[in-house]
């Protein structure tokens, strides 16, 4: 009976789920960090979803149609390999680019990528973080944020502590685009690590907040993400 409990424990659906339990005490965060370690070990383009030209563009050009210019200061939070940091980086005037994550990993692996496509690591700045509270950068504020990819993998309470912090670090002026997956508010495809929230979910978050949220027609995603946008509440 035992020798069958371990063999089905060895299953890679009950190992992932073993995998989560694990982690309870620490949150999902962290679970999804080692997660993300892992694949950023194995392949760090792959880690972030592949696609990496056009994924990289899409962020760019999505980013300068709401009015990004490279006096700008940007904050990609889930920069992960920088798929499109490699892009903001060359677009923006040194200095500007800031990219955070909860994977130390998936940065270490990035920034061997930047450096071999000639990119050097002192003209931006990154840094692991723990959770979405931004106290790191107390005092400052960013111009533009992008959350490209990271609520479609985050649970209800991660999105919250970043809607209740992001402001701090967000001026009168500051647009924040992010993506999500349209669905019942929470649900979640455990074989892709994927979470689904209605618009609403946002709007009522925002506000909650003194945030708006703007949802964005016209994102073409290749994978279906839909793109929001925050902003202070005039
Ligand atoms: C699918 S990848 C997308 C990476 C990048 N935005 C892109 O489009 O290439 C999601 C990234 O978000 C990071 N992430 C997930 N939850 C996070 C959190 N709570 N705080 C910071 N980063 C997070 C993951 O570690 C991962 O690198």
């Amino acid at each position: 009976m035992l020798q069958v409990l371990l063999a089905s424990l060895r299953q890679p659906r009950q190992a992932k789920l073993l995998d989560k339990l694990g982690f309870i005490g620490r949150g999902y965060s962290a679970y999804y960090a080692a997660f993300m370690d892992r694949r950023a070990a194995a392949d760090p383009r792959s880690a972030v979803g592949g696609m990496w030209d056009e994924m990289g563009e899409l962020q760019l050009a999505t980013l300068s149609q709401q009015g990004l210019q490279p006096r700008h200061t940007l904050l990609d939070i889930g920069c992960g390999s920088f798929r499109a940091g490699r892009k903001f980086i060359r677009y923006l005037e040194p200095g500007r680019y800031t990219g955070i994550d909860i994977s130390p990993r998936i940065i270490e692996e990035g920034k061997k990528l930047l450096l071999a496509e000639g990119i050097s690591l002192d003209v931006f700045a990154c840094r692991v973080v723990n959770d979405l509270r931004f106290a790191e950068f107390a005092g400052q504020t960013f111009d533009f944020l992008l959350a490209q990819s990271v609520f479609t993998h985050t649970p209800a309470a991660v999105i919250e502590e970043c809607f209740a912090h992001v402001g701090r670090v967000m001026h009168p002026g500051s647009v924040f685009c992010f993506t999500f997956f349209e669905g019942a508010d929470g649900s979640y495809d455990g074989a892709m690590e994927n979470f689904a929230y209605r618009p609403a979910f946002f709007d009522a978050l925002a506000a909650r907040h003194g945030l708006r949220f703007e949802p964005i027609a016209g994102f073409a995603h290749p994978r279906g993400q839909k793109l929001g946008r925050l902003s202070h509440r005039p």
